[in-house]
Protein backbone atom coordinates (compact mmCIF):
# COMPACT_ATOMS: atom_id res chain seq x y z
CA UNK A 1 0.00 0.00 0.00
CA UNK A 2 3.11 2.14 0.88
CA UNK A 3 4.41 1.80 -2.69
CA UNK A 4 1.33 2.59 -4.48
CA UNK A 5 0.60 5.71 -2.36
CA UNK A 6 4.74 6.34 -3.02
CA UNK A 7 3.94 6.06 -7.00
CA UNK A 8 0.70 8.26 -6.60
CA UNK A 9 2.29 11.04 -4.88
CA UNK A 10 5.26 10.69 -7.50
CA UNK A 11 3.14 11.10 -10.41
CA UNK A 12 0.93 13.76 -8.73
CA UNK A 13 4.24 16.05 -8.01
CA UNK A 14 5.42 15.42 -11.80
CA UNK A 15 1.67 16.59 -12.88
CA UNK A 16 2.33 19.30 -10.91
CA UNK A 17 5.53 20.08 -11.91
CA UNK A 18 4.89 19.88 -15.60
CA UNK A 19 1.69 22.30 -15.14
CA UNK A 20 4.30 24.91 -13.87
CA UNK A 21 6.66 24.58 -16.37
CA UNK A 22 3.93 25.04 -19.25
CA UNK A 23 2.31 28.26 -17.50
CA UNK A 24 5.96 29.67 -17.33
CA UNK A 25 6.37 29.02 -20.74
CA UNK A 26 3.20 30.49 -22.28
CA UNK A 27 3.80 32.86 -20.21
CA UNK A 28 7.18 34.20 -22.07
CA UNK A 29 5.60 32.88 -25.28
CA UNK A 30 2.82 35.50 -24.56
CA UNK A 31 5.07 38.30 -23.92
CA UNK A 32 7.43 38.31 -27.11
CA UNK A 33 4.32 37.66 -29.08
CA UNK A 34 1.96 39.91 -27.64
CA UNK A 35 3.14 43.36 -27.50
CA UNK A 36 0.42 45.14 -25.92
CA UNK A 37 -0.02 44.21 -22.11
CA UNK A 38 -3.47 45.18 -22.04
CA UNK A 39 -4.51 42.26 -24.91
CA UNK A 40 -1.55 40.01 -23.11
CA UNK A 41 -3.41 40.54 -19.42
CA UNK A 42 -6.90 39.51 -21.27
CA UNK A 43 -5.40 36.88 -23.42
CA UNK A 44 -3.82 35.56 -19.89
CA UNK A 45 -7.19 36.24 -17.84
CA UNK A 46 -8.81 34.07 -21.07
CA UNK A 47 -6.26 31.62 -21.13
CA UNK A 48 -6.68 30.96 -17.03
CA UNK A 49 -10.04 31.10 -16.91
CA UNK A 50 -10.22 27.89 -19.72
CA UNK A 51 -7.51 25.85 -17.64
CA UNK A 52 -9.31 26.10 -14.26
CA UNK A 53 -12.47 25.48 -16.06
CA UNK A 54 -11.25 22.05 -17.44
CA UNK A 55 -9.55 20.91 -14.60
CA UNK A 56 -12.51 22.02 -12.79
CA UNK A 57 -14.94 20.16 -14.35
CA UNK A 58 -12.68 16.84 -14.62
CA UNK A 59 -10.79 16.85 -11.74
CA UNK A 60 -13.43 18.19 -8.87
CA UNK A 61 -16.42 15.51 -8.71
CA UNK A 62 -13.59 13.08 -8.36
CA UNK A 63 -11.62 14.70 -5.58
CA UNK A 64 -15.19 15.08 -4.28
CA UNK A 65 -15.48 11.36 -5.34
CA UNK A 66 -12.48 10.18 -3.33
CA UNK A 67 -12.93 11.78 0.03
CA UNK A 68 -16.41 10.23 -0.27
CA UNK A 69 -14.62 7.02 -1.07
CA UNK A 70 -11.87 7.60 1.90
CA UNK A 71 -14.56 8.69 4.70
CA UNK A 72 -17.23 5.96 4.04
CA UNK A 73 -17.82 3.07 6.20
CA UNK A 74 -17.78 0.18 3.49
CA UNK A 75 -21.82 -0.68 4.60
CA UNK A 76 -23.14 2.70 3.99
CA UNK A 77 -20.16 3.87 1.12
CA UNK A 78 -22.23 5.91 -1.75
CA UNK A 79 -18.91 4.55 -3.63
CA UNK A 80 -19.30 2.08 -6.18
CA UNK A 81 -16.10 0.30 -5.52
CA UNK A 82 -16.40 0.72 -1.37
CA UNK A 83 -13.65 -1.90 -0.88
CA UNK A 84 -10.73 0.41 -1.79
CA UNK A 85 -9.39 2.78 0.67
CA UNK A 86 -6.00 4.39 -0.62
CA UNK A 87 -5.80 7.90 -1.89
CA UNK A 88 -4.83 6.46 -5.40
CA UNK A 89 -7.47 3.70 -6.06
CA UNK A 90 -10.15 6.24 -4.69
CA UNK A 91 -9.43 9.27 -6.68
CA UNK A 92 -9.22 6.66 -9.55
CA UNK A 93 -12.60 5.01 -8.87
CA UNK A 94 -14.17 8.19 -8.36
CA UNK A 95 -12.97 9.46 -11.74
CA UNK A 96 -13.52 6.59 -13.56
CA UNK A 97 -16.45 5.02 -12.27
CA UNK A 98 -18.12 6.94 -9.57
CA UNK A 99 -18.27 10.10 -11.99
CA UNK A 100 -19.62 8.48 -15.21
CA UNK A 101 -21.51 6.31 -12.95
CA UNK A 102 -23.00 8.28 -10.40
CA UNK A 103 -26.87 9.02 -10.05
CA UNK A 104 -28.29 10.04 -13.43
CA UNK A 105 -25.07 10.35 -14.59
CA UNK A 106 -24.72 7.52 -17.38
CA UNK A 107 -21.90 7.75 -19.96
CA UNK A 108 -23.33 7.95 -23.34
CA UNK A 109 -23.11 5.99 -26.02
CA UNK A 110 -23.08 9.50 -28.06
CA UNK A 111 -20.25 12.20 -28.74
CA UNK A 112 -22.11 14.67 -26.20
CA UNK A 113 -20.75 18.49 -26.12
CA UNK A 114 -19.36 18.02 -22.69
CA UNK A 115 -17.05 15.27 -23.68
CA UNK A 116 -16.02 17.01 -27.27
CA UNK A 117 -15.53 20.49 -25.55
CA UNK A 118 -14.07 19.61 -21.61
CA UNK A 119 -13.30 16.32 -21.16
CA UNK A 120 -11.19 15.39 -24.51
CA UNK A 121 -9.51 18.66 -24.72
CA UNK A 122 -8.41 17.96 -21.03
CA UNK A 123 -7.57 14.80 -21.60
CA UNK A 124 -5.43 15.96 -24.52
CA UNK A 125 -3.91 18.62 -22.57
CA UNK A 126 -2.87 16.08 -19.74
CA UNK A 127 -1.28 13.52 -21.80
CA UNK A 128 0.75 15.89 -24.18
CA UNK A 129 1.87 18.49 -21.32
CA UNK A 130 3.17 15.53 -19.39
CA UNK A 131 5.42 14.00 -22.34
CA UNK A 132 6.20 17.44 -23.45
CA UNK A 133 7.10 18.61 -20.34
CA UNK A 134 8.95 15.06 -19.88
CA UNK A 135 11.01 15.08 -23.12
CA UNK A 136 12.23 19.13 -22.04
CA UNK A 137 13.49 17.40 -19.11
CA UNK A 138 15.74 14.95 -20.66
CA UNK A 139 16.76 17.54 -23.08
CA UNK A 140 17.67 19.71 -20.12
CA UNK A 141 19.65 16.64 -18.52
CA UNK A 142 21.36 15.80 -21.99
CA UNK A 143 22.39 19.81 -22.00
CA UNK A 144 23.80 19.80 -18.50
CA UNK A 145 25.75 16.74 -18.98
CA UNK A 146 27.25 18.05 -21.77
CA UNK A 147 28.13 21.08 -20.18
CA UNK A 148 29.52 19.20 -17.34
CA UNK A 149 31.47 17.22 -19.78
CA UNK A 150 33.10 19.93 -21.37
CA UNK A 151 34.00 21.87 -18.56
CA UNK A 152 35.86 18.16 -17.66
CA UNK A 153 37.64 18.48 -20.75
CA UNK A 154 39.07 21.66 -20.19
CA UNK A 155 39.73 21.01 -16.44
CA UNK A 156 41.06 17.98 -16.45
CA UNK A 157 42.23 17.16 -20.37
CA UNK A 158 44.02 20.77 -20.84
CA UNK A 159 45.39 21.27 -17.39
CA UNK A 160 48.69 22.73 -17.56
CA UNK A 161 48.45 23.62 -21.14
CA UNK A 162 47.37 27.20 -20.91
CA UNK A 163 45.03 26.41 -23.69
CA UNK A 164 42.36 29.55 -23.25
CA UNK A 165 38.31 27.86 -22.09
CA UNK A 166 36.86 28.47 -25.65
CA UNK A 167 32.73 28.16 -25.51
CA UNK A 168 32.70 25.26 -28.21
CA UNK A 169 28.93 25.94 -29.06
CA UNK A 170 28.32 29.08 -31.20
CA UNK A 171 25.76 30.96 -30.68
CA UNK A 172 23.86 30.27 -33.65
CA UNK A 173 24.47 26.48 -32.85
CA UNK A 174 23.07 27.18 -29.24
CA UNK A 175 19.76 29.00 -31.06
CA UNK A 176 19.37 26.05 -33.32
CA UNK A 177 19.49 23.65 -30.15
CA UNK A 178 17.23 26.26 -28.23
CA UNK A 179 14.77 25.63 -31.36
CA UNK A 180 14.63 22.18 -31.75
CA UNK A 181 14.09 21.52 -28.36
CA UNK A 182 11.06 23.55 -28.59
CA UNK A 183 10.27 21.60 -31.35
CA UNK A 184 10.60 18.47 -30.07
CA UNK A 185 8.78 19.72 -26.47
CA UNK A 186 5.64 20.68 -28.04
CA UNK A 187 6.08 17.96 -30.62
CA UNK A 188 3.71 16.08 -28.24
CA UNK A 189 0.61 18.55 -28.44
CA UNK A 190 0.62 18.36 -32.30
CA UNK A 191 0.89 14.18 -32.54
CA UNK A 192 -1.50 14.21 -29.75
CA UNK A 193 -4.01 16.05 -31.97
CA UNK A 194 -3.06 14.05 -35.16
CA UNK A 195 -3.79 11.01 -32.79
CA UNK A 196 -7.59 12.06 -31.43
CA UNK A 197 -9.15 13.61 -34.80
CA UNK A 198 -7.46 11.51 -37.94
CA UNK A 199 -5.57 8.40 -36.63
CA UNK A 200 -7.87 7.33 -34.01
CA UNK A 201 -10.39 6.54 -36.71
CA UNK A 202 -8.16 5.85 -39.51
CA UNK A 203 -9.17 2.21 -39.55
CA UNK A 204 -6.63 -0.40 -40.95
CA UNK A 205 -8.08 -3.78 -42.62
CA UNK A 206 -5.08 -6.17 -41.40
CA UNK A 207 -5.39 -9.65 -43.98
CA UNK A 208 -3.27 -12.43 -42.85
CA UNK A 209 -3.37 -15.95 -43.96
CA UNK A 210 -3.24 -18.87 -41.40
CA UNK A 211 -1.75 -22.63 -42.25
CA UNK A 212 -3.03 -25.11 -40.51
CA UNK A 213 -1.02 -27.93 -41.23
CA UNK A 214 -3.84 -30.27 -40.03
CA UNK A 215 -6.88 -27.98 -40.83
CA UNK A 216 -9.91 -29.88 -42.18
CA UNK A 217 -10.01 -29.71 -46.62
CA UNK A 218 -13.72 -28.26 -45.78
CA UNK A 219 -11.91 -25.53 -44.30
CA UNK A 220 -9.50 -24.41 -46.70
CA UNK A 221 -10.01 -21.09 -47.41
CA UNK A 222 -12.47 -20.13 -44.71
CA UNK A 223 -12.54 -16.72 -43.59
CA UNK A 224 -12.39 -15.35 -39.95
CA UNK A 225 -12.85 -12.00 -39.19
CA UNK A 226 -11.70 -10.12 -35.29
CA UNK A 227 -13.08 -7.26 -33.71
CA UNK A 228 -12.06 -6.13 -30.73
CA UNK A 229 -11.70 -3.84 -27.79
CA UNK A 230 -14.70 -2.05 -28.53
CA UNK A 231 -14.97 0.32 -26.03
CA UNK A 232 -18.56 1.93 -26.35
CA UNK A 233 -18.46 5.23 -25.07
CA UNK A 234 -18.99 9.15 -26.20
CA UNK A 235 -15.82 8.50 -28.56
CA UNK A 236 -16.53 5.46 -29.63
CA UNK A 237 -19.85 6.05 -30.59
CA UNK A 238 -22.76 3.50 -31.40
CA UNK A 239 -22.80 5.01 -34.63
CA UNK A 240 -18.84 5.08 -34.99
CA UNK A 241 -19.33 1.14 -34.65
CA UNK A 242 -21.93 0.68 -36.70
CA UNK A 243 -19.48 1.89 -39.30
CA UNK A 244 -17.06 -0.50 -38.40
CA UNK A 245 -19.81 -3.44 -38.61
CA UNK A 246 -20.76 -2.63 -41.80
CA UNK A 247 -17.14 -2.63 -42.73
CA UNK A 248 -16.74 -5.83 -41.31
CA UNK A 249 -20.20 -7.20 -43.08
CA UNK A 250 -18.31 -5.96 -46.53
CA UNK A 251 -15.20 -8.50 -46.33
CA UNK A 252 -17.70 -11.16 -45.98
CA UNK A 253 -16.47 -13.70 -43.77
CA UNK A 254 -17.48 -16.89 -42.62
CA UNK A 255 -17.23 -16.21 -39.16
CA UNK A 256 -16.52 -13.24 -36.95
CA UNK A 257 -14.56 -13.42 -33.46
CA UNK A 258 -15.11 -10.51 -31.19
CA UNK A 259 -12.28 -10.63 -28.49
CA UNK A 260 -13.96 -8.63 -25.55
CA UNK A 261 -13.59 -5.54 -23.87
CA UNK A 262 -16.98 -3.86 -25.35
CA UNK A 263 -17.87 -1.44 -22.46
CA UNK A 264 -15.53 0.38 -21.09
CA UNK A 265 -16.47 1.49 -17.05
CA UNK A 266 -20.04 2.01 -17.48
CA UNK A 267 -22.52 -1.13 -16.98
CA UNK A 268 -25.52 0.84 -18.42
CA UNK A 269 -23.91 1.08 -22.01
CA UNK A 270 -23.83 -2.77 -22.40
CA UNK A 271 -27.34 -2.97 -24.18
CA UNK A 272 -26.09 -0.32 -27.00
CA UNK A 273 -22.79 -1.73 -27.87
CA UNK A 274 -24.85 -5.20 -28.27
CA UNK A 275 -27.34 -3.80 -29.79
CA UNK A 276 -25.11 -2.73 -32.68
CA UNK A 277 -22.86 -5.50 -32.56
CA UNK A 278 -26.23 -7.72 -33.38
CA UNK A 279 -26.10 -6.20 -36.96
CA UNK A 280 -22.60 -8.46 -37.53
CA UNK A 281 -24.08 -11.25 -39.86
CA UNK A 282 -21.69 -14.35 -40.75
CA UNK A 283 -22.89 -17.63 -42.33
CA UNK A 284 -21.25 -19.86 -39.47
CA UNK A 285 -21.89 -17.28 -36.87
CA UNK A 286 -20.79 -14.61 -34.32
CA UNK A 287 -18.84 -16.10 -31.47
CA UNK A 288 -17.20 -13.50 -28.83
CA UNK A 289 -15.06 -13.99 -25.05
CA UNK A 290 -14.98 -11.47 -22.53
CA UNK A 291 -12.46 -8.93 -21.66
CA UNK A 292 -11.14 -7.28 -18.27
CA UNK A 293 -13.25 -4.08 -18.68
CA UNK A 294 -16.57 -6.76 -18.63
CA UNK A 295 -15.23 -7.55 -15.40
CA UNK A 296 -14.19 -4.66 -14.21
CA UNK A 297 -17.51 -3.51 -14.92
CA UNK A 298 -19.15 -6.84 -13.38
CA UNK A 299 -21.20 -7.11 -16.46
CA UNK A 300 -20.41 -10.43 -17.44
CA UNK A 301 -23.05 -12.68 -16.89
CA UNK A 302 -25.64 -9.87 -17.92
CA UNK A 303 -23.97 -9.29 -21.30
CA UNK A 304 -23.12 -12.90 -22.26
CA UNK A 305 -27.46 -13.13 -21.87
CA UNK A 306 -28.02 -10.04 -24.03
CA UNK A 307 -25.32 -11.19 -26.48
CA UNK A 308 -27.42 -14.75 -26.62
CA UNK A 309 -30.45 -12.96 -27.09
CA UNK A 310 -29.17 -11.66 -30.21
CA UNK A 311 -27.61 -14.98 -31.52
CA UNK A 312 -23.87 -14.30 -30.91
CA UNK A 313 -22.54 -16.53 -28.73
CA UNK A 314 -19.68 -15.91 -25.88
CA UNK A 315 -17.80 -18.26 -24.96
CA UNK A 316 -16.93 -18.50 -21.58
CA UNK A 317 -14.38 -21.59 -21.32
CA UNK A 318 -16.38 -23.36 -23.48
CA UNK A 319 -16.07 -24.45 -26.87
CA UNK A 320 -18.34 -24.53 -30.17
CA UNK A 321 -17.72 -27.05 -32.92
CA UNK A 322 -18.11 -25.27 -36.61
CA UNK A 323 -19.32 -27.88 -38.89
CA UNK A 324 -18.43 -27.71 -42.78
CA UNK A 325 -18.74 -30.49 -45.33
CA UNK A 326 -19.06 -33.54 -42.79
CA UNK A 327 -15.75 -31.77 -41.33
CA UNK A 328 -15.13 -29.71 -37.92
CA UNK A 329 -12.92 -27.26 -36.65
CA UNK A 330 -12.78 -26.34 -32.85
CA UNK A 331 -13.54 -23.02 -31.33
CA UNK A 332 -13.02 -22.49 -27.73
CA UNK A 333 -13.70 -19.02 -25.37
CA UNK A 334 -12.46 -18.13 -21.95
CA UNK A 335 -13.09 -14.74 -20.04
CA UNK A 336 -9.90 -12.59 -19.30
CA UNK A 337 -8.14 -14.47 -16.96
CA UNK A 338 -4.60 -12.80 -15.63
CA UNK A 339 -2.20 -13.90 -12.80
CA UNK A 340 -1.14 -10.29 -11.88
CA UNK A 341 -3.23 -7.60 -10.37
CA UNK A 342 -4.01 -4.71 -12.69
CA UNK A 343 -6.86 -2.41 -12.06
CA UNK A 344 -9.71 -2.61 -9.56
CA UNK A 345 -8.64 -4.78 -6.81
CA UNK A 346 -11.20 -7.82 -6.34
CA UNK A 347 -9.97 -9.29 -9.98
CA UNK A 348 -10.26 -12.70 -10.47
CA UNK A 349 -7.02 -13.84 -10.60
CA UNK A 350 -5.70 -17.29 -11.70
CA UNK A 351 -2.68 -19.28 -10.63
CA UNK A 352 -2.39 -20.45 -13.79
CA UNK A 353 -3.66 -19.73 -17.64
CA UNK A 354 -6.30 -21.84 -19.51
CA UNK A 355 -6.61 -24.35 -16.70
CA UNK A 356 -8.93 -26.74 -17.82
CA UNK A 357 -8.90 -26.23 -21.41
CA UNK A 358 -7.59 -29.42 -22.18
CA UNK A 359 -10.86 -30.96 -21.79
CA UNK A 360 -11.88 -28.76 -24.94
CA UNK A 361 -9.54 -29.53 -27.08
CA UNK A 362 -10.21 -31.57 -30.01
CA UNK A 363 -7.31 -33.57 -31.48
CA UNK A 364 -6.90 -33.72 -34.79
CA UNK A 365 -8.17 -31.11 -35.91
CA UNK A 366 -7.94 -27.11 -35.94
CA UNK A 367 -8.45 -25.99 -32.56
CA UNK A 368 -8.39 -21.70 -32.22
CA UNK A 369 -9.15 -19.86 -29.00
CA UNK A 370 -10.84 -16.43 -28.49
CA UNK A 371 -9.12 -15.41 -25.06
CA UNK A 372 -8.37 -11.62 -24.38
CA UNK A 373 -4.98 -11.54 -22.91
CA UNK A 374 -2.58 -12.56 -25.09
CA UNK A 375 -0.68 -13.41 -21.98
CA UNK A 376 -2.55 -16.62 -22.48
CA UNK A 377 -0.29 -17.81 -25.51
CA UNK A 378 2.77 -19.68 -23.91
CA UNK A 379 -0.15 -21.90 -22.05
CA UNK A 380 -2.21 -22.31 -25.31
CA UNK A 381 1.18 -23.42 -26.85
CA UNK A 382 1.42 -25.97 -24.75
CA UNK A 383 -1.79 -27.26 -25.01
CA UNK A 384 -1.70 -27.07 -28.68
CA UNK A 385 -3.76 -24.65 -29.76
CA UNK A 386 -3.07 -23.52 -33.10
CA UNK A 387 -4.34 -20.24 -33.24
CA UNK A 388 -5.35 -18.14 -30.26
CA UNK A 389 -7.35 -14.45 -31.07
CA UNK A 390 -6.31 -11.94 -28.47
CA UNK A 391 -6.84 -8.15 -28.47
CA UNK A 392 -6.79 -5.90 -24.50
CA UNK A 393 -3.42 -3.86 -25.59
CA UNK A 394 -4.59 -1.65 -28.28
CA UNK A 395 -1.60 -2.44 -30.16
CA UNK A 396 0.17 0.29 -27.40
CA UNK A 397 -2.86 2.66 -28.58
CA UNK A 398 -0.05 5.68 -28.06
CA UNK A 399 3.45 3.94 -28.58
CA UNK A 400 6.77 5.15 -30.69
CA UNK A 401 7.25 1.62 -31.78
CA UNK A 402 8.20 2.75 -35.19
CA UNK A 403 11.57 3.85 -33.52
CA UNK A 404 11.69 0.76 -31.68
CA UNK A 405 9.37 -2.01 -30.50
CA UNK A 406 9.87 -0.79 -26.56
CA UNK A 407 8.80 2.42 -26.65
CA UNK A 408 5.18 1.00 -25.80
CA UNK A 409 3.21 1.54 -23.42
CA UNK A 410 1.66 -2.19 -23.54
CA UNK A 411 5.19 -3.89 -23.26
CA UNK A 412 5.18 -3.47 -19.19
CA UNK A 413 2.31 -6.10 -19.18
CA UNK A 414 2.70 -8.58 -21.97
CA UNK A 415 5.36 -9.30 -24.75
CA UNK A 416 2.43 -9.36 -27.29
CA UNK A 417 1.57 -6.15 -28.46
CA UNK A 418 0.14 -6.26 -31.34
CA UNK A 419 0.37 -8.61 -34.91
CA UNK A 420 1.39 -12.40 -35.52
CA UNK A 421 2.93 -14.11 -33.04
CA UNK A 422 4.74 -17.82 -33.47
CA UNK A 423 5.39 -21.06 -31.68
CA UNK A 424 6.39 -24.27 -32.15
CA UNK A 425 2.54 -26.20 -33.62
CA UNK A 426 1.08 -22.76 -32.06
CA UNK A 427 0.18 -19.20 -33.57
CA UNK A 428 -1.31 -15.75 -31.93
CA UNK A 429 -2.68 -12.85 -33.50
CA UNK A 430 -3.41 -9.51 -31.19
CA UNK A 431 -5.53 -7.33 -32.76
CA UNK A 432 -5.13 -3.56 -32.16
CA UNK A 433 -8.69 -3.07 -31.23
CA UNK A 434 -11.14 0.20 -32.73
CA UNK A 435 -11.80 1.57 -29.40
CA UNK A 436 -9.63 3.39 -26.99
CA UNK A 437 -8.65 3.71 -23.27
CA UNK A 438 -7.81 6.44 -21.12
CA UNK A 439 -7.27 9.31 -23.43
CA UNK A 440 -9.23 9.18 -26.80
CA UNK A 441 -6.12 9.69 -29.01
CA UNK A 442 -3.65 6.75 -30.94
CA UNK A 443 -1.15 7.03 -32.14
CA UNK A 444 1.10 4.85 -34.33
CA UNK A 445 -1.41 2.10 -32.77
CA UNK A 446 -4.57 2.81 -35.89
CA UNK A 447 -7.54 0.85 -35.17
CA UNK A 448 -7.49 -2.43 -37.08
CA UNK A 449 -10.50 -5.13 -38.01
CA UNK A 450 -8.38 -8.36 -39.24
CA UNK A 451 -9.13 -10.66 -41.93
CA UNK A 452 -7.68 -14.47 -41.66
CA UNK A 453 -7.73 -16.68 -44.31
CA UNK A 454 -6.99 -20.30 -42.90
CA UNK A 455 -5.13 -22.59 -45.11
CA UNK A 456 -3.48 -25.91 -44.78
CA UNK A 457 -0.22 -25.10 -45.98
FE1 LIG B 1 -9.41 -2.84 -24.22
Amino acid sequence: MLSRLLVFFALLLILIASQLFWVRLIGKWATSLIPSALWRRRAGLAGWAVYLLLFTYNLLPSLVGAVVNLSSTPGRARSVVPEHRTLASALFHAHFLGWIRGEGNVEPTYLTLRAALLQAPFEWWILCSLLGFLIAISFGLADRMAHAVRWLYHKVGLAGRAVPLRNPVSLERRRFLERTALAVTTAPFVAGAYGMFYERLNLEISRRRIKIPHLPRAFEGFRIAQLSDIHIGPFMTAKEIRRYVAITNGLKPDLVALTGDFVTWDPSTQSAVVDVLAGVKAPFGVYGCLGNHEMWAKVEDSIARLFAGRSIRILRSEQALIRSGGEVINLLGVDYQSTSPMGPRGQRLVRKYLEGLDRLMVPGTANILLSHNPNTFDRAAEYGVDLSLAGHTHGGQVTLEFISPDLSPSRLITPYVRGWFEKPGSQLYVNRGIGTIGVPIRFDAPPEITIFELARS
